[in-house]
Formats: structure tokens, C-alpha cells, sequence
């Protein structure tokens, strides 16, 4: 590690070496120049508009048991719900009158066909019910529900959802396979991806940030992953314990500070090396901090996912412990998230579906309509 953080900085590609240093340097001064170029980064490249993804998390069935999530198959302790497909219209209704441009429909995982139907069939319906002079193409629809066939994604994808989000969680074999029941594992995830991107979806995929065992090795290969693998969008946070897992009783110890300075800091070499993609500032953040989505846009990110779930059932969708956003109406998360975006002297963006100036710049959509 020859290089000083400002070389480093002038850099137009970045090796491991570089990535590593960038993620691991403990000085102020230079945490400040990191966040500085990824923020000036961000202007020139995506300009200082903020996109809102209205999040509808619509069921927290799952058949899976990710050993860090807490509506993992084998919790009991889970009140299981499934909103209906008119519950479901009316979030999205709400979230086109509130100028979110998409949505994004979040569940546990299901690979059975009445699953597969139904979110076929509320796709088709939120295209046709949110078509107005302001969204000519209706809202944007990004899924993520998970791993399904590559025929499972086209039928998502003819039905009109055009963005998916499946997070690779991280790309370390070891700790994949350490996080994970044997059942689910890194090729079948990779193998989603590339299924994802022929069915002609936008893929967005992400990491989990201080899991147990993980290395700013292993994260600067994610970053890497997210280079190479033409990803159009990172959407990442923080890993954050919840009780009823069993990775919750392992050690170390959870530090939670160290965990939201790494996950900013993750945002911002991102957006250093990946440059023209949406980074989501994510829910996680705030768990931990109050303001953590305000420092994750501030840090590069410029896509935010303000809750639109059905107040009633928020409570039900804990993946993590201290999850924001449990009480207040979808209406007064879209006033608060307004005001936060403003505090830090950003924009909501006005309509348009906010896709990547990456997804743009390789000419793969016409144009939209931003
Ligand atoms: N802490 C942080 N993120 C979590 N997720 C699931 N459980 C946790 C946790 N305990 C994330 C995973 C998943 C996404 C929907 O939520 O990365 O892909």
C-alpha cells in the first residue's frame, strides 16, 4: 500500500490494492477526501436529484432460512401475512400520487406457481392502473423476491416489472456458504443474476456490510463484482443482528458504529469505482442511526426507498432488529422523507422512473422519462 489516498483519488480505474486502502483508511482527513470525490462524483454523473422507490413489502412468507434474517423460514415467532392484490393497487396508487416515479414490491421468497401468478398479474396491474399525464408509462416496477427459473423472470418481466433487485449478500464463497443453509448457494445466486439480465431486466444486486468473518478484502471484491458484472444498480447495508437468528449469539460482537461507518464508507468507494450506477442509501442505515440515510445520500447514494407498506403489517416484515418507519402513514414517510432530502440541500426528483445513466449509457432503453 505505496499509494496516499489523494493518488489514490486521482485514479481513473481501481485495482484491489487501491479499493482495500480506499475501504481501510482511518484518518479523517482522508475519510473526508474520499466522501468528497464521491460526491462530486455523484454530481457529475447523476447530478444532485434524488430518486424515491416507494418500498410495498407485500408478504413475508418464505421458504428460505438465511441464518441472519428474521422472517427466515423456521422463526415461529413470525406473524405471516399476505397482502391482498387490491391492498397492494392502493400502495401503488399512493405511491404514483406521491411522485415516486416506482416501486419497488418486496417479499420473502416463494417459487410456487400461485406465487409466481400473483405477482405476474399485480404487475400487470399496477402498469395499467398508474398510467397518467405525469407517469405516460406508468409507475416503474423493480422486483425483489428472490431466486426464481429464468422462464419465472421473463413472465416478470412481460408483465411489465422492468428493474430486479437480488442481492448476492456477499461474493466470498466461504462466508456465503457460512451464512446460508446448504440448500442456497453462490452459483445458483450468480447463476439468478445472469438469468436476470437475459430476461432483460435491470439488475441491481448488493452485500451485507460487517458480516461476521468478513474482510475489507471481501467487500473490495464485491466492489469488484459490482464492476465486472455490469450492474446497474448496488443496493447494500449494514449487517444487523436480529435475536431470533442464530447468527445473532455469534462473535464478534456486533459493533454498531463500526458497522455504519463501513457501510458509508462502502457507498462512497462505489461510487468512486463504479461511478455511473444508482447506490439505494438503504432502511438499514437508519435502524442504526437516525440519520443514516441522510449521511448514506450525503456519502454518494441517490436513490432512496421510502416505505409505502401498509402500516398494519410493517411491524411483521423485520429482517433486522430496530427497523425505522414502523408506525407512521405512507403519507408521513413521504412528507418526512421529503424534508430529510432537503436538510441536506438535495431534490426529489419529479416523476420518471430514475434509471441508471449505466442502464442509459449502454443504450439498452430507449430513453425514459426522466
Ligand atoms: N441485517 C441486514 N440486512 C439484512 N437482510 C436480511 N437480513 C438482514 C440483517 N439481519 C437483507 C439481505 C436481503 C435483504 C432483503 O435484506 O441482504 O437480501
Amino acid at each position: 500500500m505505496n499509494n496516499s489516498i489523494a493518488e489514490i483519488l486521482q485514479k481513473s480505474a481501481f485495482d484491489k490494492t487501491d479499493i482495500v486502502a480506499l475501504l481501510s483508511a482511518k484518518a479523517p482527513e482522508d475519510g473526508n477526501k474520499i466522501k468528497r470525490r464521491a460526491h462530486d462524483i455523484l454530481i457529475d454523473q447523476c447530478g444532485p436529484a434524488v430518486h424515491c422507490r416507494g418500498l410495498v413489502e407485500f408478504s413475508n412468507h418464505c421458504v428460505n432460512d438465511c441464518r441472519y434474517c428474521g422472517i427466515r423460514k423456521s422463526n415461529p415467532a413470525v406473524h405471516r401475512y399476505f397482502l391482498s392484490k387490491d391492498e397492494l393497487l392502493s400502495a401503488a396508487l399512493f405511491c404514483a400520487e406521491a411522485g415516486y416515479g416506482s416501486i419497488v414490491l418486496q417479499s420473502g421468497e416463494r417459487r410456487d406457481e400461485p406465487f409466481i401468478a400473483f405477482v405476474e398479474d399485480a404487475v400487470a396491474a399496477i402498469k395499467r392502473e398508474t398510467v397518467s399525464a405525469r407517469l405516460p408509462r406508468g409507475l416503474g416496477v423493480t422486483l425483489c423476491v428472490g431466486e426464481q427459473t429464468e422462464e419465472t423472470y421473463k413472465r416478470f418481466f412481460a408483465a411489465g416489472a422492468h428493474r430486479y433487485l437480488l442481492r448476492i449478500e456477499t461474493t466470498s464463497p466461504a462466508l456465503f456458504a457460512a451464512i446460508h443453509p446448504a440448500s442456497q448457494t453462490i452459483t445458483t445466486r450468480m447463476e439468478c443474476l445472469g438469468s436476470l439480465k437475459r430476461a432483460g431486466f435491470q439488475v441491481g444486486t448488493g452485500v451485507m456490510i460487517g458480516l461476521p468473518g468478513q474482510t475489507v478484502e471481501d467487500l473490495a471484491d464485491d466492489i469488484l463484482f459490482f464492476r465486472s458484472g455490469d450492474i446497474d444498480m448496488i443496493g447494500m447495508g449494514p449487517y444487523i443482528p436480529h435475536n431470533q437468528t442464530p447468527m445473532a449469539s455469534i462473535e464478534p460482537a456486533f459493533v454498531k458504529n463500526k458497522a455504519f461507518e463501513l457501510a458509508l464508507r462502502m457507498i462512497s468507494v462505489c461510487r468512486i469505482v463504479c461511478r455511473d450506477v444508482n447506490i439505494a442509501s438503504t432502511t438499514a442505515l437508519q435502524a442504526l442511526e437516525p440519520d443514516g440515510r441522510e449521511l448514506g445520500l450525503e456519502a454518494g447514494a441517490n436513490i432512496i426507498m421510502p416505505q409505502a407498506t401498509p402500516a398494519g403489517v410493517r411491524r411483521h416484515y423485520l429482517l433486522y432488529e430496530g427497523k425505522p418507519c414502523l408506525d407512521e402513514s405512507a403519507g408521513q414517510c413521504r412528507s418526512c422523507i421529503e424534508q430529510r432530502i432537503k436538510s441536506i440541500g438535495r431534490e426529489i426528483a419529479a416523476d420518471g422512473w430514475g434509471d441508471s445513466r449505466h442502464f442509459r449509457n449502454w443504450g439498452k432503453i430507449a430513453s425514459t422519462t426522466i
